[in-house]
């Protein structure tokens, strides 16, 4: 059985310290595992405090290794060809080459590169495990539906020729690359394209299987990561990956004399209990900060055993969706979990792009506020019920 676990969350929230606790946890349980980060600093050999840690896997334990993604060079191996086609298109309309670069260089593309690193240690290795520390939320993610997408687009326009360049094809508005036959890219950039697109096709199949992939989020005890939590959780559901885990790290120690730190205590410990019924039904976690940094092969394990406890860390703690959205009609149906309320008791209102949903708690009411899916963008909220613990939420076009 092999599992693939993902770390995300704002940056400084801990990502790297808690993937490489996990990694560590997983070695100790003797699960041949291997953790990847694509942060551009070398984070994994600082949390490790190990020796250089290149683009090629590193043993740092018995059973771990490491790799610190190199964009470059993956962007080099997987997409030179089709990225210089593009930018030869746009150098011909006029565009400064370096600029065109830039603009070829769609956002999140060089995370979706050290995507593609899964799918090579998925074909070469042997590993039980793979652990992947995945800087900012979502943004690459998207790009595990491509594949969906310029596939059928390319097969349906060129019919037995092969694909059009589906890349290419994105940035048709801008450019005016033409979609005739007489002006298919060069039969490498094709032979290249569909070596990548089956690529991500596989990699979209490991990372949507919730019996091989858990996404886990990491956040403190503060309002601004939890937000981009949510943002991630709301992503991933759309996206249909499966959201096992939410570790809220950094919590200070309760009890203190001091006023300066009892103040900190007193809101951290809110924002726990929010935490809590925002992510609902997920399990959480809770990570105590540190009197120091959290680093090293010893200070990860101990960091792993207050997580995890006993368990293994492999372990799928949740399987399902939290939000959940059907096309109805012309309008869409949000459904949603909610905790501890009844049937009158809850209050939702909807701010531009954002839903907050009032429920009554054992201690008072409890506000969650919810990242809405672009397509409610020109719809409105029409209604909504309570069922059971799940309310349904109608929007109209
Ligand atoms: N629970 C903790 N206690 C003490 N220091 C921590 C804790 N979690 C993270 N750190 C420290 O915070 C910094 C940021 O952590 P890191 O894992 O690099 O965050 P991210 O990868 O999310 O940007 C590092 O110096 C790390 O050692
Ligand atoms: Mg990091």
């Amino acid at each position: 059985m092999l599992r693939i676990i993902i770390y995300t969350g704002k940056g400084g929230t801990g990502k790297t310290v808690n993937s490489c606790s996990t990694a560590v946890h997983l070695a100790d349980n003797n699960y041949k595992t291997l953790i990847l980060s694509s942060d551009p600093a070398h984070t994994l050999s600082d949390a490790f405090m190990t020796g250089y840690i290149g683009n090629e896997p590193a043993k740092v334990l018995d059973n771990l290794f490491a790799l610190q993604i190199d964009p470059v060079i993956e962007i080099n191996k997987n997409f030179s060809s089709i990225l210089s086609y593009i930018v030869s298109v746009f150098f011909s309309k006029g565009i400064d080459e370096t600029l065109s670069y830039e603009i070829a260089m769609l956002p999140g593309m060089t995370q979706l590169f050290s995507l593609l690193k899964i799918e090579e240690a998925l074909k070469y290795g042997d590993y039980d495990a793979i652990v992947l520390d995945m800087p900012a939320s979502g943004e690459a993610l998207r790009y595990l539906y491509f594949p969906k997408l310029a596939g059928s687009i390319g097969r349906k326009l060129t019919g037995f020729t092969g694909v059009f360049s589906g890349f290419a094809k994105m940035f048709q508005p801008f450019s005016g690359f033409s979609t005739s036959q007489s002006n298919l890219p060069p039969s490498n950039v094709l032979l290249n394209e569909l070596d990548l697109l089956s690529r991500l096709e596989s990699l979209s199949k490991s990372i949507t299987d919730s019996s091989i992939t858990s996404l886990r989020l990491v956040a403190n005890p503060d309002t601004f990561s939890i937000e981009n939590a949510k943002r991630a959780l709301m992503s991933a559901n759309l996206y249909g990956i499966n959201v096992d885990l939410v570790i809220i790290n950094k919590i200070m120690p309760k009890e203190s004399s001091d006023s300066y730190f009892a103040n900190w205590s007193r809101f951290q410990n809110n924002k726990v209990e929010e935490a809590k019924s925002n992510f609902y039904p997920l399990p959480i976690r809770e990570a105590k900060l540190y009197d120091r940094e959290l680093r090293g092969i010893d200070m990860l394990r101990e960091n792993a055993s207050l997580i995890f406890e006993n368990e293994d860390s492999s372990n799928i703690f949740y399987t399902g969706k939290v939000f959940e959205f059907v096309q109805d009609g012309s309008g869409l149906r949000m459904k949603l979990k909610v905790p501890f309320t009844d049937k009158d008791d809850f209050e939702i209102i909807r701010y531009g792009e954002q839903l907050s949903i009032k429920v009554r708690g054992p201690t008072g009411y409890v506000i969650n506020v919810i990242p809405l899916p672009a397509a409610t963008i020109g719809m409105k909220l029409e209604r909504s019920k309570l069922v059971k613990d799940e309310l349904d939420i109608f929007f109209e076009r």
